[in-house]
């Protein structure tokens, strides 16, 4: 295992994350780590980057017995000048700052000790890198050699003459340093010899052990699912964990996709052996939301306190047939499907002590409730829970689903949300996501949907004339979803889709594309 000790960068868990990718398991810990109290000896240690001055009165220091734990050492921007810090003391100010692209020079030492050059091996002797950092070393520490420079930093890179100890004032660790990937590889393979034994089917055992540890023998965890991949694959890890003390509750708001209580409710018993409660509240929403016509934030307040206030009388209810089950017990755990965006978008960057704000609706949850977070999935990205829903044998349909906002199909139906205008929206959101599907463009889009637009057009059906309503088609391609283009679909699939949609959805006579990219328009439309 390789240790990377956190100083509280953004950047952090993208350095666990690459190790990941390369298979080396790495754990991550606070900067404050009494090195006495772990029950394992890592293979090699990495301090990360953080926003403090080494110098600051308060800036964490690392236990100085890391130094001795006899293993390779390497240290990034923060951790760096944490080196330095620990080997004499000499990091100021620096009197440039520099945050972006540099390129660096790296500089060869054949005739010093061979581990010297080893954290460069096999890079070429210019390199992008992404720079982040105020401060920089004064002076070499003592025993150090120079590895690596640019234009503003002379001591770039540094390493100890002696001992496997690596400073770089860049970050390897994000895609804007092309190389890191590889810059971390000598590291933890060639440096450290890590093994590479790493896969998801590990991850897979120790969250399942971590869950029952955390959980115990009778404890019990509530969680709302959507149908979605994130919620799904955490209630099946927990499923795998701890079985029917696991409590799944799909709240069906009136507002979701054509058909989808039936299929959620059917994979999720069927398929994957979830204990799922399936309430049916449709009519309360759909009540609520009546008379709500131009404004896109009080949809999303109702539909967010409605949800809270149905499946908190849910789990009451759960939780009071629990108490008098075999398996007694509270319930005192929430599930959350938090991935790891979601805590990097949300943590305060006051450092390792930073508290992580809950999401969404989980705040109000916990608070009315009292009940604990649980978030097995909050060190992964997106990509690695589709691998876990494979490795758990969540069908590949589910796996793959496109995103589907809480607030549901009622944010694409602009105007006043009736029984009516969500049958016309969910049918003809059915009908492009078929063809969709049939096209085998659905993995190559990353969402898609029809909105219905709150105006009628005219047109011509059979000998009528017809005054009905207008959908409009929306598909992104993204890998964020802060930005987004537009799909380009060809005219022929435009308009097979359209034709269908205005002859099989009564109340249609009109379909539109959205060309609008993001910015500076938004995916949904309001
Ligand atoms: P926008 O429309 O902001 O959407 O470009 C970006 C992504 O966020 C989703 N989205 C939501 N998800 N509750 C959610 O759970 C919401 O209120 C909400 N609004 C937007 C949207 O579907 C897209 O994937």
């Amino acid at each position: 295992t390789v240790l990377v000790l956190d100083f509280g960068s953004q950047y952090t868990h993208l350095i666990t994350r690459r190790l990941r990718e390369l298979n080396v398991y790495s754990e991550m810990l606070p900067c404050t780590q009494n090195v006495a109290d772990l029950s394992w000896k890592p293979v090699g240690v990495i301090l990360s980057g953080g926003p403090y001055s080494v110098y600051e009165d308060g800036a964490p220091h690392v236990d100085s017995e890391v130094f001795e734990l006899g293993v390779p050492v390497l240290g990034i921007c923060y951790g760096l000048q944490e080196i330095a810090w620990n080997q004499g003391k000499d990091v100021a100010a620096g009197d440039k700052r520099e945050y972006g692209h540099a390129y660096l020079d790296v500089q060869r030492h054949p005739s010093s000790s061979p581990h010297v050059d080893k954290l460069f091996r096999g890079l070429e002797d210019d390199l992008e890198v992404w720079m982040s950092h105020g401060d920089k070393l004064s002076k070499l520490p003592p025993s150090f050699v120079t590895i690596a420079t640019t234009s503003n930093a002379p001591f770039a890179g540094i390493a100890h003459l002696e001992k496997p100890w690596y400073g770089i004032q860049f970050h390897p660790e994000v895609t804007h340093t092309p190389r890191g990937t590889r810059l971390l590889k000598n590291f933890a393979v060639d440096i450290c010899n890590a093994k590479r034994n790493w896969t998801m089917g590990k991850f897979v055992d120790q969250e399942v052990a971590r869950i029952r540890t955390l959980v115990g023998e009778k404890g019990q965890v509530i969680g709302a699912v959507s149908g979605g991949v994130d919620s799904t694959v955490a209630a099946k890890l927990m499923q795998e964990a701890i079985g029917d003390r696991f409590h799944a509750v799909l709240v069906d708001n009136g507002v979701l996709r054509l058909n989808e209580a039936q299929i959620v409710k059917q994979t999720m018993t069927q398929h994957l052996g979830i204990n799922l409660t399936v309430v049916d509240a449709s009519e309360l929403f759909l009540g609520r939301l009546k008379g709500v016509t131009d404004d896109p934030e009080k949809k999303r307040k109702i539909i967010g306190n409605t949800f809270i206030e149905v499946f908190q009388e849910k789990a009451k209810e759960i939780a009071a047939a629990a108490a008098g089950s075999p398996q007694e017990g509270d319930i005192e755990w929430l599930l959350q499907g938090t991935l790891y965006p979601d805590v990097i978008e949300s943590i305060s960057f006051k450092g390792p002590s930073a508290t992580i704000k809950t999401h969404h609706n989980v705040g109000g949850l916990l608070e009315g409730m009292h009940l604990k977070l649980i978030e097995p999935l909050r060190e992964l990205f997106k990509d690695e829970v589709r691998i876990l829903g494979t490795k758990l044998g969540i069908p590949e349909d589910l796996v793959w689903r496109h995103p589907f906002p809480g607030p549901g199909i009622a944010i694409r139906i602009l105007g006043e949300v009736t029984p009516q205008q969500v049958r016309i929206a969910r049918e003809a959101d059915y009908i492009f996501i078929e063809e969709i599907k049939k096209a085998g463009l659905y993995r190559k889009i990353s969402q898609a949907f029809a909105a219905l637009l709150p105006v009628k057009a005219v047109g011509v059906m059979g000998d009528n004339r017809v005054h009905d309503q207008v959908i409009a088609l929306r598909a992104v391609e993204t890998t964020d979803f802060m930005t987004a283009d537009w799909y380009p679909f060809d005219g022929e699939f435009l308009k097979r889709v359209s034709r269908r949609i205005v002859n099989e959805v009564n109340g249609v006579c009109r379909v539109v594309y959205d060309i609008t990219s993001k910015p500076p328009g938004t995916i949904e439309m309001e």
